[in-house]
């Protein structure tokens, strides 16, 4: 990957294609010395004719012109300018990617557009916008298609020291969210419990955290039977990864993820249809470990402990069973209604062991509810939390993160959804207000830790968009958590 920032003016640099971002409703005469000459004429003409208004994210690509060190020129919308934003410019970087992908230009000169925001903080946009946007999964075919992703040149940068670090910042989240993005492309059979926790230990060495597995051996000395009880169906035992970052802090934030490398909904078996899909359902513990990659590399003053749950959700005739009751490490009782509702299960043991480590604050991700998607669609993850303060803290993190997060009520009432005649809680509540008691379950098993559990079923996967070429992984809560652990330091 190669992106570098320069203070040279756009027309100094040698790329293939140069790009300017226009602002929705700038005047076609009002400043424009830094487009080329050559285009300014062609631009006005666009503007005028209705053809190019700068709408966020629309593109007008122009011929030569005679004087410019580029071959083509490219103006962006960047939408209204009292509406535009670091999150604006990290889509539009992103979309640059696919544009110049498309191209097959090998070298993209872009002009960051001067808004209200620091310099070293619109570079790091840029840059991740631009990580995000040219990332595809690598895939599986015989003969990989052959990709070169262009390289990227920001001109007119200044205040060089805050500019490199924002470089280097944007660099390190845009990668973590591409691992987390690379682990829910890969499918099952490439991606089953062990192999996860290989990956855990695989960052750990890169990014120099520290990383503990627990096999089933160790799980079941430990008491884990909820998390044993929802792997005991397939051949793949399941894993507990303890990931720990030394922020050289006497704070300490647990982050813990569901992985469930397939969910085949057990014995209360998935329909065939889009079943497929069920191999993301490890995306809450692929954020965790994205997430401890990046702060690892950023150093927060906090400590973070990642903590990823890891099963695989198989029928068979080892599975545990509807009606089955399983006990997890803090020593509470499920009744296992339904053996689809795993995530609460395995996360029952992955939430109580955070909470023994005597953490400041737990947050837990997971892709659990259908339901959330009827509530929110893919527009925004459900937060799920009795603490208001945390809650709060989760939300500033997540907005000043641009990923969207709705807080849900939690009503004394929907206790009794979960009672069991026969253990402490039941899994599967059935359908009243499915994503809160979800998130209430998992949270018995924090004890007295404040406690946040979002829901991100309707946000981990996405369709074709600025930052995702393809249909697939969005690697959403990775810079919700890096925000998060900077925010607690
Ligand atoms: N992994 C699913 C939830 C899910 C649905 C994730 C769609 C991504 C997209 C989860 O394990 C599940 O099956 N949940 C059940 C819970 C129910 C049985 C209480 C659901 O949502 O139907
Ligand atoms: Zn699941
Ligand atoms: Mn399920």
């Amino acid at each position: 990957m190669d992106i570098r920032i320069t203070t040279e003016e756009l027309s100094q640099i040698s790329a293939e294609l140069a790009v300017v971002g226009i602002f929705e409703g700038d005047h076609p005469s009002a400043g424009r010395e830094h487009i080329p000459a050559a285009y300014r004429g062609a631009l006005a003409d666009a503007q005028s004719r209705g053809e190019f208004e700068g709408k966020l994210l629309q593109s007008l690509s122009l011929l030569p012109g005679a004087e410019t060190v580029a071959k083509r020129m490219l103006f962006i919308g960047l939408g209204p300018s009292q509406d535009f934003d670091v999150h604006g410019l990290r889509k539009v970087a992103g979309q640059l990617a696919q544009i110049a992908d498309a191209m097959k230009v090998r070298s993209v000169g872009f002009l960051l557009p001067a808004a209200g925001y620091r310099d070293g903080d619109a570079v790091a946009a840029a840059a991740e916008g631009w990580v995000l946007g040219s990332w595809r999964f690598t895939g599986y075919h015989q003969k990989p298609p052959e990709r070169q992703v262009p390289s990227f040149i920001m001109a007119g940068v200044n205040g060089a020291e805050a500019a490199q670090e924002g470089l280097k910042r944007g660099l390190i989240i845009g990668q973590a969210q591409n691992l987390t993005r690379e682990l829910g492309f890969m499918p099952s059979n490439k991606l089953y419990p062990e192999l996860l926790a290989a990956q855990a230990v695989q960052a750990g060495k890169a990014h120099g955290f520290e990383v503990e597995v627990l096999d089933e051996a160790r799980l079941a000395e430990l008491g884990m039977g909820a998390l044993l009880g929802v792997g005991q169906g397939s051949v793949h035992p399941p894993r507990l990864v303890i990931m720990r970052y030394q922020g050289r802090s006497d704070k300490t934030l647990a982050l813990v993820g569901k992985g469930i490398t397939f969910d085949s909904g057990g014995i209360s078996l998935k329909p065939p249809a889009g079943m497929e899909e069920m191999k993301y359902d490890m995306l809450g513990a692929g954020a965790v470990l994205g997430a401890m990659c990046a702060i690892a590399d950023t150093k927060p003053a906090v400590n973070v402990t990642g903590v990823m749950a890891i099963a695989q959700n198989m029928p068979s005739g080892s599975s545990y069973k509807p009606g089955d009751v399983v006990q997890a490490f803090n020593g509470k009782t499920i009744e296992v209604t339904n053996t689809d509702a795993e995530g609460r299960v395995v996360l029952a043991d992955g939430v109580s062991y955070a909470a023994h480590l005597r953490p400041d604050w737990i947050v837990e991700t997971s892709t659990l509810t259908g339901a959330v998607l009827v509530v929110l669609g893919h527009e925004a993850s459900g937060l799920v939390a009795s603490n208001d303060s945390l809650a709060e803290r989760v939300t500033d993190a997540a907005n000043a993160a641009g990923e969207r997060v709705w807080r849900l009520p939690i009503y004394p009432e929907y206790k009794a959804l979960y009672k069991s005649a026969v253990a402490d809680i039941k899994n599967s509540p059935g359908r009243d207000a499915g994503t809160i008691t979800g998130g209430m379950i998992i949270g018995e098993f924090a004890g007295d830790v404040p406690f946040a559990h979002l829901d991100i079923a309707g946000t981990a996967w996405t369709k074709e968009g600025p930052l995702n070429a393809v249909s697939g992984p969005t690697g959403v809560m990775v810079r919700t958590f890096v925000e998060l652990a900077h925010a607690l330091a």
